[in-house]
């Protein structure tokens, strides 16, 4: 079976009758989404808050009943998926661009699981380049600040023009030879420079990486 499809399938599994659940974003967790829609079939009652409109669209269509932060405080569980891990649990997400809510709603959750195949297992953050979400205002400004941070950036586009986010932003993709230690501080600079609304490091967030190997083994980690 497919790595991602074994990963986000096992993630389901976490979930109990009751919960409010955090449902992430991407080709990994929509495994997890596709099991609980059959699980609601079967008699599982769950409330989701997406992080994205792409996934508030898979959960309508999957039977999965949403919410939000007026009605829940605080969630018991968030999955999603990410872009890197190290050993240590740290992250780089924001590769399909739903970074921020993705943080908040991780940030909001009790327990969050990540869940990944084995190619996004990394010994240094930042062969992946780290996506920081910026006002559209002044987004030249905020990119030079970036770059005084020592990476090289990229103005994310699709299908040439500039790539907005579900928030109405820009999307910076910052390119470092490496992120090593020091994750925690590059988290606090970025997020402290005028114009970035958030970055994609998940520094100290994740709880467990349930992760799909190509050769059929689950492991967590
Ligand atoms: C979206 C994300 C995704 O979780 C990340 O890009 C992983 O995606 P996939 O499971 O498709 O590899 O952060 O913003």
């Amino acid at each position: 079976m497919d790595a991602k499809r074994l990963a986000g399938e096992r993630a389901a599994d976490y979930v109990e009758d009751g919960m409010a659940v955090g449902l992430g974003t991407g080709s990994t967790v929509y495994w997890t989404l596709m099991k609980l829609g059959e699980r609601i079939k079967d008699g599982l009652h769950i409330k989701g808050i997406a992080t994205s409109k792409a996934t508030e669209k898979l959960a309508a269509e999957l039977g999965i009943p949403l919410t939000d932060f007026a009605e829940v405080e605080q969630l018991d569980l968030a999955i999603d998926g990410a872009d890197e891990f190290d050993a240590r649990l740290q992250l780089i997400k924001g590769g399909g661009g739903a970074l921020l809510r993705e943080k908040l709603v991780a940030a909001n959750a009790k327990r969050f699981i990540v869940v990944a195949d084995d190619s996004k297992a990394v010994t240094n953050l930042g062969k992946f380049p780290l996506p920081v979400e910026v006002v559209q205002f002044g987004w030249e400004a905020t990119r030079r600040q970036l770059e005084k941070l020592g990476c090289s950036t990229q103005l994310r586009m699709k299908e040439q023009a500039p790539f907005i986010s579900d928030n109405g932003n820009y999307i910076i993709d910052c390119q470092f030879e490496a992120i090593t230690d020091d994750a925690v501080k590059l988290n606090e600079q970025m997020n402290r420079i005028p114009g970035v609304v958030e970055n994609g490091l998940f520094v100290n967030m994740a709880d467990l990486v349930i992760v799909g190997g190509r050769d059929g083994v689950v492991t967590e980690q």
